[in-house]
């Protein structure tokens, strides 16, 4: 894996944050289900929230149908190791991300959109680590995440495309670099956990 910024974010995750969260295969594995889950809800209400444009309607359908399937196969591989679809409490990242969000319309509903192509290109960036960290020791979770990052890669372009249609393109040039930085700090600055969207591992801080 280079080191090179995944398109969309403002800082790139260090190698030792994968090695750090492959031992918590389990815990990723729920996370990940309860994540697709999310990802295909939230995308669903922004059908709702967006102007009725066909192609952004049709794009949003297309993630969420998407989203629906990650989460089924991700039922699958719970299922096949024995592992319980559990509740599992959210780290503090979302949230975070959505502190910074503009209080009113449309710029709220612009930045909404922001923070989840923000979310969408943090994701496929970690899957994309954890797909390189595990491939010798767990060959069927890396061709899982692979064939996830195969998807979730159009899906921060489809979220910034649609962005752009609700916010004059000059103000979501600003609020787009505003809110990477930001979302760059709270992972620099939120504990570490054995989750896709955790902080560093101790010795990662501060390098
Ligand atoms: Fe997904
Ligand atoms: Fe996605």
């Amino acid at each position: 894996m280079t080191a090179a910024t995944f398109p969309g974010l403002a800082w790139a995750t260090p190698p030792t944050w994968a090695r750090s969260v492959a031992a918590h295969v389990p815990e990723l594995l729920l996370e990940q289900a309860l994540l697709e889950k999310k990802a295909a809800a939230a995308a669903t209400t922004f059908l709702f929230r967006v102007p009725a444009d066909p192609e952004a309607h049709r794009a949003l359908s297309a993630l969420a149908r998407e989203e629906l399937v990650h989460f089924e196969r991700t039922l699958r591989l719970l299922q096949q190791r024995g592992l319980p679809l559990a509740t599992q409490s959210p780290g503090p990242y979302a949230e975070r991300l959505k502190s910074a969000v503009a209080a009113d319309m449309p710029l709220r509903l612009g930045d909404e959109l922001l923070v989840a192509a923000i979310i969408e290109a943090r994701s496929c960036e970690r899957m994309r680590l954890l797909a390189d960290e595990l491939q010798d020791t767990e060959p069927t979770l890396t061709a899982f995440y692979r064939d996830l990052v195969a998807a979730e890669e159009r899906h921060h372009e489809v979220y910034l495309e649609i962005a752009m249609t609700i916010v004059p393109s000059t103000v979501v040039a600003d609020r787009w670099q505003r809110l990477r930085q930001h979302e760059a700090a709270v992972l620099q600055s939120i504990p570490w956990l054995p989750r896709l969207h955790g902080g560093l591992p101790e010795a990662s801080h501060g390098g």
